[in-house]
């Protein structure tokens, strides 16, 4: 295995994940806590990770020194590289002292060594496009380093330390932007640490069972699903991990697309037989928003009522022990701040959040550190059918929020038309899977047109199809104009109350990739 000694940094579950790829299993333990890690782990290699702080800054983090003692390799990424180099005798300045400042985003630095990370990748001479964000650098490095690869602003991009199998990386090997990155963090763990490479999400899930059963022993846990893939996933799961010592419950707000409600109680009830209860509160929902317009009003009316209910039914079944959540590792670091400021709230997310500590719950989250299409292999490795594990994110408030101005029963009928049409036609292209997400809004726009001879006076439908990673950025996905065309002629022929289709071109950053 990889202990990846986390020291703050957004990415550090990147790492993660380049080493899972690998077919590597690793954890991670904050620096606090990589000493007994290690003890208990026995690490086949070491990777520290990136961090917010400075190296030169009085009481920044550091690695136990225990671990450049135990004879193990270890790589050292962005501050990890200058922590390492700092412990072991080396120097690094803040940015502004050297006058260099500092660079980030796209770089290219020269391979000038040989080195066991570049094994079968990168030949001496070779320049290579990375991703760089750091302020600080190494300005002397450590005694038995030497520099393997250069860049502009970084004259040591990667030292190595061969004999004792120590890398240093300036720049980040772990996002998408260094397109070898994933390869050079495999030639760490396969080359350099001797790791197989045949860990598999079977494992994963055989140790998330493990780990399930020892935290809950013999407690009861409660699961709200949400209709979506990271709840329905996480329920299964513990199912197979406690059996019957899990509830599961559906709040069914009737905020949810075309025919998924159903598919959710007949999957949970009929295929996996795991107990639900499905609360139908659609009239508890509409007629809370009934004349609410404003996107922050809904979300939390529909937040609290979700918690409302959620608990009303806990207390129906004698409560529980222990909240089974869906937590994906993006959650995590949208909810968590490292760099101690306060973040502005863009939009208050319904996900379950308050229920913990309004239940006095403790929490069973076995995605926490997966993400997005983590989970959705692991769906399949449970059995999950593809057509469920393949969907688009759903947001928590459903279709209340992809109706801007007020929510009636009426317009999330023809807003879930319009959507089923739009979708199947998208999977009817086999474009689903090329798409993040792909959704019909209904505004509150009345615009005049023609049919048949006659006037129409009717909604404005939009569409919206973005491509992402984790949802954090998105960009607009191309149709082609006669698929879109297509679309728009379907939804006003079909769909009465709908005489107008636009689609949405805005990307996120600026735009959001809900309406709302
Ligand atoms: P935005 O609109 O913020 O959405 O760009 C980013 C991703 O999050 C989803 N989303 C939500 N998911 N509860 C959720 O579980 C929510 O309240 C919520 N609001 C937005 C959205 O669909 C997209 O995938």
């Amino acid at each position: 295995s990889i202990l990846i000694v986390d020291f703050g940094s957004q990415v550090t579950q990147l790492i993660a994940r380049r080493v899972r790829e690998a077919g590597v299993y690793s954890e991670i333990a904050p620096y606090t806590m990589a000493e007994a890690a290690f003890a208990r782990m026995k690490p086949k290699g070491i990777i520290l990770s990136g961090s917010p702080a400075s190296v030169p800054d009085a009481g920044s983090p550091r690695a136990p020194q225990a671990l450049f003692e135990a004879g193990i390799p270890i790589l050292g990424i962005c501050y990890g590289q200058q922590v390492m180099t700092e412990q072991l005798g080396g120097e690094v300045r803040p940015g502004h002292e050297t006058g260099e400042g500092g660079e980030f985003g796209r770089a290219f630095l020269t391979v000038t060594q040989p080195c066991a990370l570049f094994d079968g990748l990168w030949e001496v001479g070779e320049r290579h496009q990375v991703w760089m964000s750091h302020g600080d650098k190494v300005t002397q490095f450590a005694p038995g380093f030497e520099i393997v690869a250069t860049s502009d602003g970084a004259p040591f991009a990667v030292i190595a330390d061969e004999a004792r199998r120590f890398y240093g990386i300036q720049f980040h090997p772990e996002v998408v932007h260094t397109p070898d990155g994933a390869k050079l963090i495999a030639n760490f763990t396969r080359h350099v640490c001797g790791l197989a490479g045949d860990w598999t999400m079977a494992e994963f899930r055989a140790t998330k069972i493990a780990e399930i059963r020892e935290q809950v022993g013999d407690g009861k846990v409660i699961c709200g699903l949400s209709g979506g893939v990271d709840s329905a996933v996480a329920a299964v799961l513990i199912h197979e991990a406690i059996g019957e010592q899990l509830t599961c419950v559906f709040v069914d707000h009737g905020l949810m697309r075309q025919g998924e409600a159903e598919q959710v109680v007949s999957l949970f009830k009929g295929s996996y037989n795991i107990p639900l209860v499905h609360r139908d509160v659609e009239e508890l929902f509409l007629s809370g928003l009934a004349e609410v317009t404003d996107p922050e009003a809904k979300r939390k009316f529909i937040g609290k009522t979700f918690i409302d209910v959620f608990e009303e039914e806990a207390k129906a079944i004698g409560g529980a022990d222990f909240l089974a959540q869906g937590t994906l590792y993006p959650d995590v670091i949208e909810s968590v701040s490292f760099t101690g400021g306060p973040s502005v709230t863009i939009k208050s997310h319904h996900n379950v959040g308050g229920l913990p500590a309004r239940m006095n719950m403790k929490l069973v989250e076995p995605l926490r550190e997966l993400f997005k299409d983590e989970v959705r292999e692991l769906g399949r490795e449970l059995g999950l059918p593809e057509a469920f594990v393949g969907r688009h994110p759903f947001p928590g408030p459903g279709l209340a929020i992809r109706i801007p101005g007020e929510v009636t029963k009426e317009r999330c009928d023809i807003l879930r038309k319009a959507d089923a049409i739009y979708l199947e036609e998208i999977r009817n292209a086999g474009l689903y899977d090329a798409i993040w997400q792909a959704f019909a809004v209904l505004l509150p726009v009345k615009t005049v047109g023609v049919m048949g001879d006659a006037r129409t006076y009717d909604s404005v439908c939009g569409l919206r199809a973005v491509t992402s990673t984790d949802g954090m950025t998105a960009d607009v996905y191309p149709f082609d104009a006669t698929f879109l065309t297509n679309v728009a002629t379907r939804i006003v022929n079909e769909v009465r109350g709908i005489n107008r289709v636009v689609y949405d071109y805005t990307s996120k950053p600026p735009g959001t990739i809900e309406w709302e």
